[in-house]
Order: C-alpha cells, then sequence, then structure tokens
C-alpha cells in the first residue's frame, strides 16, 4: 500500500510498518529485563522521564569515558587472541561466532563494571547465558505484541523473589560490583562509576535511583552483547564471502602494521578508526544487517501502531542505489560528496531520536579494535562450502 511518497506495509491487524525515516518515536515497558524490578531508560515509556534517565546516563557513554578502559578491552582481545591461536593448532573448525560472543560479554563486562564475565577464560557458556540471552531475544520479539502476557510472565514481581530471574548471575555481578566500588582502586574507569558519580552531583534534583543505575547496567548487557555479536559476526561473514573485499582490507590492515601504526597485541581504537577500507565494510554491514530486524517504535494515539523497519528503510534503492541489495563497501568509499551525505544520513542501525541506541560508541570500538586485530593476526574461511552460495555475493 503506498500513501504520497511513504510505503505503508501492514504486518498485523494492529500494525503497520512504514518505509520511512521521517516516522520515527518511542516503545515498550517489556525491556525491563531480567524483571519489571529492574526499570531502565528503553522500558521507560513515558517520554519525559524516558529524556532525563537518557541525560542522566549519557556521561556514561562518550568516547573519552569509554577508551578509559580501553587496557582492560584490550587484555580480552588478547585473550581471544591466544585462545584462537590454540585452538586453531588443535581443531580444524573453530565456531567463531562463539567466541566473539564470549567476547562480547567480556569487554562489556569491563567497560560497564571493570570486571569480566570470565567467558574468554573459561571458553564456555557460563550458566547459560548466552543461550538465555538469545531466548529472552525471542521471548521480547514476541511479547512486545502480548504485554498483558508478559505481565503473568517475566513481567510479574514474584518472579524475582521466587529466584527464578533469567541470567541471574549477570544480575548478580551488577549488584555486587555496585556494593563494592569503593574497594576497586579503578572503580573510576568504567561506565558505572561514571553512573554513580552523577547519582551524587545530581540526587535529589532528578536524578536516577540506586535500583534503576542497576538496571541500566544490565540493559547494556542485555541490549549491548547480542547486538555487537550481530554486526561482528555479519562483518566477517561478507568478508570470508566476498573474497576482494577480504583482500582489500588486509591489504590496508598489513600496510599499517608494517608502517608501525598499529599497537601490539590489541589494536587501540584510534589506529582502527582511520582505515578507510575497513570503516566502509563496517557501515555497509549495519547497512544490510542493522542487527534488529523487526519494526520499531510504535507510535500514534489512535488503535493502529505504525514503525519503521531499518531492514527495509537500508535496502532502499533511491537512497542507496540500484544494488541496494548487494553487499558493496565500495559505496561508502566513492561517489559525490551529496551522495555520501545522503547515505551517511539514512543509515540507521542504532535508530533515531531521543530513544536511539546509546551504545553506539560501544560497539564501533568493540568492533573495530577487534576485527582489526584479528585479521592482522589471522586468516579466515568458511569450513562449509556447500553454504557459500547466497544472495550477497
Ligand atoms: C552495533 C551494535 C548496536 C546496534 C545496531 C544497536 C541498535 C539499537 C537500536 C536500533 C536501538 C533503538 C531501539 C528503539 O528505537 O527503541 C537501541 C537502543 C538501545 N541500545 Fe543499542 N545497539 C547496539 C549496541 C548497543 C550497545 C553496545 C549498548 C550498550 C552498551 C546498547 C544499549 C542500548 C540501550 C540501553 C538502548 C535503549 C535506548 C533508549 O530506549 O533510550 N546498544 N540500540
Amino acid at each position: 500500500m503506498t500513501g504520497g511518497k511513504w510505503t505503508f506495509v501492514r504486518i498485523s491487524h494492529k500494525e503497520v510498518s512504514i518505509d520511512e525515516p521521517a516516522a520515527i518515536s518511542p516503545w515498550y515497558e517489556i525491556f525491563s529485563l531480567p524483571d519489571s524490578s529492574y526499570p531502565n531508560q528503553m522500558s521507560e515509556c513515558d517520554h519525559i522521564r524516558h529524556m532525563h534517565k537518557t541525560k542522566n546516563l549519557s556521561g556514561g557513554f562518550t568516547l573519552t569515558n569509554l577508551l578509559r578502559p580501553e587496557a582492560r578491552i584490550d587484555s580480552c582481545i588478547s585473550l581471544l587472541c591466544s585462545r584462537l591461536a590454540t585452538l586453531s593448532t588443535t581443531q580444524r573448525t573453530i565456531p567463531l561466532y562463539k567466541w566473539l560472543h564470549y567476547l562480547g560479554f567480556d569487554v562489556l563486562g569491563e567497560m560497564t563494571f571493570s570486571e569480566s564475565f570470565g567467558f574468554l577464560q573459561e571458553g564456555r557458556d557460563i550458566r547459560h547465558a548466552i543461550r538465555i540471552t538469545d531466548e529472552l531475544a525471542t521471548y521480547v520479539a514476541v511479547m512486545g505484541y502480548l504485554p498483558w502476557v508478559h505481565k503473568f510472565l517475566l513481567g510479574n514481581p514474584i518472579i524475582g523473589l521466587l529466584g527464578l530471574r533469567p541470567n541471574q548471575h549477570i544480575l548478580d555481578t551488577a549488584v555486587s560490583v555496585q556494593e563494592a566500588r569503593r574497594e576497586k582502586w579503578d572503580a573510576r574507569l568504567n561506565i558505572l562509576e561514571q553512573w554513580n558519580w552523577r547519582y551524587h552531583a545530581v540526587k535529589g534534583k532528578g536524578g536516577m535511583e540506586k535500583r534503576e543505575i542497576v538496571g541500566a547496567a544490565l540493559a547494556n548487557i542485555g541490549a549491548g552483547v547480542g547486538a555487537v555479536n550481530t554486526v561482528m559476526q555479519g562483518l566477517f561473514y561478507f568478508l570470508i564471502r566476498n573474497k576482494e573485499w577480504m583482500e582489500k582490507v588486509r591489504e590496508e590492515v598489513d600496510q599499517a602494521h608494517r608502517e608501525g601504526r598499529l599497537s601490539w597485541p590489541a589494536v587501540q581504537y584510534r589506529e582502527a578508526v582511520g582505515l578507510r577500507v575497513v570503516d566502509a565494510c563496517y557501515k555497509e554491514t549495519l547497512r544490510l544487517f542493522p542487527t534488529i530486524a523487526f519494526a520499531l517504535l510504535p507510535i500514534v494515539p489512535t488503535k493502529t501502531t505504525v514503525s519503521v523497519n531499518f531492514w527495509t528503510l537500508h535496502r532502499n534503492t533511491s537512497i542507496f542505489g540500484a544494488d541496494a541489495e548487494s553487499y558493496n563497501p565500495a559505496s561508502w568509499l566513492t561517489g559525490t560528496p551529496e551522495t555520501l551525505r545522503n547515505r551517511e544520513k539514512f543509515l540507521m542501525p542504532f535508530g533515531v531520536g531521543y530513544n536511539s541506541c546509546p551504545g553506539q560508541n560501544v560497539a564501533v570500538i568493540e568492533v573495530l579494535k577487534t576485527v582489526v586485530t584479528l585479521l592482522r593476526r589471522f586468516e579466515f574461511d568458511q569450513r562449509e562450502p556447500e553454504k557459500k552460495e547466497n544472495q550477497w555475493k
């Protein structure tokens, strides 16, 4: 169905999805996880309170603050490299997606609490956190449409009282780090501490409650780990299948290495961010795999929900060209300044407006550092050639 210049698709009896960037706004109580007693900015449906939360939390997500614990992120990436190096001598096939997921948990643990969750160290899915997080993603996708059912399930405070919360050990870490923060010498080098500082600075004047700070820390893990992992997997997915681009990226990384521009053992963010081909591949991955595949941002006071799907928007040929379905990082490297500006403007994997993703700096730091460090040290190929055929060749 087309109305004026906008394309509308009815995706359920009460929801219409729009392929149009101008039609964007908020949503969902359901993101209060692991249960309703830990509200976060995402689950805050009141616009004004949501904006206060966003303001209170924003200091934790500045590039300067996030790069303070860079040495600790480096330790996680170095540990990943040594694990992969060891495995590559004994195993023919390594499930990269799993190791990237372990890395994602440990890095976000370090950035948020100065505490790794120990996934890389143990090399396994501790207390099924990854499996549970995946299941929670499905739960959220379904229950977002059935909020009244959610109230009887994870939205029910009794779940917490009975100790049945999913991902209890992530919650335990958040609470115990919050309690032990005074004893940690490097407690200032993390997101949580920035929020604690803000808590004291604006106490009683629109600041957050302690419980909300723990809720926000949990939201970081819940919203961030899977999303960053998806992008990182996507980046390797496309490079492995597009040899030409794998070679171009490698050339760029190898040259920077030969010229002594990349630190060892882990590449620094400021070194990785200047690599143009890597950056183009990152953007192209975000365009084709914007991680959130369902339509976002229900709006309007009528009984019908209106939403925008970035997956569709990013394939809009009037913005991204006739080959919008294809993987083509060159489109971020060539073209008139106007075309490039337009592409950048409508690349929206992190959402837009007041409830857009606060974790985009976290994502770019983790993805660029990891990908460049791994590509400098390892060669990657797919072990199941029969799965190589796909639409993004
Ligand atoms: C490439 C990785 C990521 C992508 C593509 C992504 C995407 C998004 C999108 C599209 C939204 C908006 C949802 C909406 O409109 O309701 C969002 C919200 C959010 N994201 Fe991310 N995200 C990523 C990484 C992260 C990371 C690493 C963190 C935390 C460290 C994070 C934390 C959040 C939070 C807390 C919200 C809720 C914001 C609010 O409602 O005000 N995200 N993300």
